[in-house]
């Protein structure tokens, strides 16, 4: 696992130098470090997909950036009061959940964010594995100290799910949609699953971590073979790469604004949008729970996240289960 604060400086001042050339003397300076480790940092972030131009009379220019998802990049133009406070990057780790779980531990502020460039460990729901390549997608934790009841986290959930639709609607030109409890989906594939956790006391949440896993320009090849739920990437399905910065920095800002409407008003904003999002309501549906499938018109969801489901016996609130069209 490499913790990657890499050349944050030094990109920082390429980026104030506006593509004009800044020595290497100056910029041993300006961090304070010798020229060597200068240029051991250029060529970390040349390994990282930087281009930076250097000519021993003018000194070194940034050229180009890949679309790398380092913390003061994600920062640049990010206006946010809680979420992303503080960013953490792993080059590769375990799970990002795992990361955000032994920081929450500590003294991690509310809105830290964890993101992975890949994980070797990537946690999916009931127990399953995410795959998670590295270069193409996105893998992040948000981890936040709500003042809510354990039993009223779930609620976070479908924040997260409507902050990453939106997100979608942003920067691509589909149209997402929510399958509940958790998936993001286009033209009926998955693109997105959430695995939120919680640490807490019997009546009190210590914090919440929103699992963020975004098939961004994952190709077919990269797939594995056999999936539970037919799977997809923003960029197969609009034709074109997506940029995993733009994408990112618009998901945290819509977290944000929505973790802001949450502590004011409670979930009634979220569960109205997230209704929204959510294709199948109204529709005829079957429900595969515990060992049975129910079938009924899909009325929503309640303030627990449970969905609501008109049978011919009356209302019934279903806690876990796949819900299909009818
Ligand atoms: C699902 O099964 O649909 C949930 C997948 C959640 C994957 C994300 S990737 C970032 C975070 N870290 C993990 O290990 N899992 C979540």
């Amino acid at each position: 696992m490499i913790s990657r604060r890499i050349g944050e400086d030094i990109l920082r001042i390429f980026r104030q130098a506006h593509a004009s050339f800044v020595s290497g003397e100056e910029l041993s300076r300006e961090l304070g470090v010798t020229r060597a480790a200068v240029w051991k940092q250029i060529t970390q972030l040349r390994q990282l997909g930087y281009v930076i131009e250097a000519f021993p009379s003018k000194g070194y220019r940034l050229a180009a950036s890949p679309d790398a998802l380092i913390p003061s990049e994600i920062r640049a133009g990010l206006e946010t009061q809680i979420v992303g406070r503080d960013i953490v990057f792993f080059d590769e780790a375990d799970s990002t959940n795992l990361r955000a779980r032994e920081l929450g531990d500590g003294m991690a502020p509310e809105g830290m964010v964890v993101i992975a460039d890949s994980q070797h460990a990537g946690k999916g729901r009931m127990g399953r594995t995410w795959v998670s390549p590295p270069g193409v997608n996105l893998y992040a934790t948000i981890l936040l100290r709500p003042p809510i009841l354990p039993f009223d986290a779930p609620q976070l959930t479908f924040l997260s799910a409507v902050a990453v639709a939106q997100a979608v609607e942003d920067v691509t030109p589909l149209t997402p949609q929510l399958k509940w409890p958790n998936d993001i989906l286009v033209n009926g594939m998955k693109v997105a699953g959430l695995l939120n956790e919680m640490d807490a006391e019997i009546d009190k949440v210590r914090y919440v971590l929103l699992g963020i896993g975004v098939n961004i320009n994952m190709e077919h090849t990269q797939f594995p073979d056999r999936l539970r739920y037919p799977a997809t990437s923003l960029s197969i399905q609009s034709g074109t790469q997506v940029s995993r910065l733009k994408f990112v920095r618009s998901l945290l800002m819509h977290l944000d604004l929505l973790y802001d409407s949450y502590l004011k008003g409670g979930f009634s904003s979220i569960r109205g949008l997230w209704e929204k999002y959510c294709a199948l309501v109204g529709h005829s549906v079957e429900v595969d729970f515990n060992d049975h499938v129910a079938r009924g018109i899909y009325e929503g969801i309640d303030s627990d996240g449970a969905l609501l489901l008109r049978t011919t016996g009356g209302l019934e609130r279903i806690l876990a289960g796949d819900v299909r069209p009818l």
